[in-house]
């Protein structure tokens, strides 16, 4: 982890200097990252969003989405043996979170809403609040929470398909059944203990948030192979039949897109300083 952590700051500390020395007008050049700089936690949310927005969309819509298509099924009952099928992406997301939980970063995630189909979902206290304020405005929304005594940030969780709509409006559980296309449905809601943070930090949490991802994926690869017809699992995709991505052609994709989002995310200059209270 140590080594590791020292060739992505190195990394990171050299790309920056080479884009600020290329790019910046003179003052920005002293502010390059060293280690110990300190970032607003805002940033660490703001990559850790990035990344699982990334995994989320991968799983909807090439696993969930087009798995469907070839005949692969996708319940909230996934974990009962007797039923052949896989995690939800809510409940995908919630296997990422409970892997999150039992690693060292103390990085909270979940998925909420004001009107869930899960009562462990809905949002309380200041949270309420910080919602209603994040429909209006349509952005994510940063806050500290003196209840839970944590910083956090909320990214809105929008109904980008019809899929979205019609499964809440017709689940049973829903407490809303007029959801539409494009609303906000609920906000991807992390928690983080410190008001700053380091590279380190950042870097741990991406490492957490990606080990927490790639174990729950590999729980849902464990779930096909007992499959009464089990998916051939390869460098395939569903797009192109009968097949499930092994996880390492998963974290590739992955990856790929997430680290330059990553990357972006920390060059960004506005967010080199930390703001005044
Ligand atoms: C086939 C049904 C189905 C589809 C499709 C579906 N969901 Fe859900 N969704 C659920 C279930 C079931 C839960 C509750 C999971 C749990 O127990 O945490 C849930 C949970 C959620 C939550 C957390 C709050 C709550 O309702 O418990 C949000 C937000 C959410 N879904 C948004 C979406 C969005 C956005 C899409 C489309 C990209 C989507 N859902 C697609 C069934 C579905």
């Amino acid at each position: 982890m140590k080594n590791k952590f020292f060739i992505i700051s190195a990394l990171i500390i050299i790309t920056l200097s080479i884009y600020l020395f290329r790019t910046a007008p003179e003052p920005l050049v002293d502010k390059s990252i060293k280690v110990g700089t300190q970032f607003p936690v805002s940033v660490l949310f703001k990559v850790v969003a990035a990344e699982n927005a990334i995994a989320r969309a991968l799983y909807t819509s090439e696993i969930v989405g087009k798995g469907k298509k070839v005949g692969l099924e996708f319940s909230e009952q996934w974990k009962n043996k007797i039923i052949d099928a896989g995690p939800l992406p809510a409940l995908f997301l919630r296997e990422v979170s409970k892997n999150i939980e039992k690693s060292p970063v103390p990085l909270g995630l979940f998925l909420g809403s004001d009107f869930p189909i899960a009562s462990t979902n809905k949002f309380s206290g200041q949270q309420i609040e910080e919602f209603n304020r994040l429909k209006a405005q349509l952005s994510p929304s940063f806050f500290y929470s003196a209840d839970i005594n944590r910083y956090v940030a909320m990214f809105p969780d929008y109904a980008v398909a019809e899929g979205c709509v019609s499964c809440h409006n017709e689940h049973s559980d829903s407490q809303k059944k007029d959801w539409k296309l494009d609303d906000v449905m609920g906000a991807t809601t992390w928690l983080y203990p410190d008001k700053t943070v380091s590279l380190e930090d950042i870097v741990n949490a991406v490492s957490a948030f990606r080990t927490a991802t790639l174990i729950a994926y590999n729980k849902y690869l464990d779930k096909c192979r007992s499959f009464k017809n089990p998916p051939e699992i390869a460098d395939k995709w569903p797009e192109q039949g009968y097949f499930i991505p092994d996880s390492k052609t998963f974290f590739a994709a992955y990856a790929k897109e997430a680290s330059l989002q990553t990357m972006n995310i920390l060059l960004a200059p506005a967010d080199f300083e930390i703001r005044p209270e």
